[in-house]
């Protein structure tokens, strides 16, 4: 062996040993599977309770609860509340519908069932109901039932100083359809409890209104979230990690 050769074979080792090692809670796919969507499936759905609670070694905070800081303001019939951070639980425990999966062109859409997501948050109130002048503050809080997340992704391969193919993704969607829900002001006037219910009434009659102008803010922070915790959890590893060819990966 010459000189050169022994040194390239030590870089190759050098780096190899440096490659991350799959951890035993993200299982892989078969390039080959007849049924990758499946497959993809049930990689996804055994993370779940790590997306839960996080996953500090990935830098991946906690999905329960969704926190949503940004203020969102909706406008009712004559009044109008704004929401800030905003907690909202439930987002982990989803299923997967149906997954489209363009493995050629790094593309994918899901659609992913939420049974019952809770919220809450704090608010604030000012209008009128009934011509009564109303200005408020409290604790927000909100069930979802029935909600379906619309899910595009697209990824990119970025090579790594070795030439290995690592997937990234560019590009991650998220819009949600809410099926039912029920949101309720609390400590609205302290002791006048009838303006109180009449204001939660008028909010929950116009619950698709409010639901319409909320919903932008929770897409907009579940498209970001899950984009990073995508990226945090494919980008440490080749693609031929992830995705292995049958034959048998030697270097973890
Ligand atoms: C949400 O649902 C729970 C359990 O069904 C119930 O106890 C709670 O009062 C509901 N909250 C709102 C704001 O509807």
């Amino acid at each position: 062996m010459t000189l050169l050769t022994t040194v390239g074979v030590l870089m190759v080792l050098a780096s190899a040993s440096s490659t991350a090692t799959i951890p035993k809670f993200i299982t892989t796919c078969n390039r080959k599977d007849p049924d990758m969507p499946n497959c993809v499936i049930g990689i996804v759905t055994r993370l779940r309770p790590y997306l839960a609670a996080g996953i500090p070694e990935f830098r991946i905070p906690p999905l329960e609860p969704l926190h949503l800081r940004e203020l969102v303001a909706v406008e009712g019939p004559g009044i109008k509340i704004s929401a800030k951070e905003i907690d909202t639980y439930g987002c982990s425990d989803f299923t997967i519908k149906r997954l489209k999966l363009d493995m050629d062109n790094l593309y994918a859409e899901a659609d992913v069932d939420l049974p019952h997501l809770f919220m809450d948050g704090l608010y604030s109130v000012e209008g009128r109901v009934l011509t009564i002048p109303v200005t408020a503050k409290g604790t927000l809080r909100g069930n979802f039932t029935k909600c379906i997340g619309y899910l595009k992704m697209r990824g990119e391969f970025v090579k790594d100083e070795m030439g290995e193919d690592h997937l990234h993704c560019t590009y991650f969607d998220v819009k949600i359809s809410v099926g039912n829900g029920h949101l309720r002001l609390e400590n609205l006037f302290g002791t006048e409890e009838l303006l109180g219910d009449l204001v939660n009434q008028v909010i929950n009659s116009n619950f698709d209104t409010i639901m319409n102008e909320l919903t932008p803010a929770i897409e907009k922070t579940l498209s970001a979230a899950f984009k990073r915790t995508a990226n945090n959890i494919v980008e440490p590893f080749t693609y031929r990690q992830l995705f292995p060819d049958g034959e048998r990966d030697t270097s973890g």
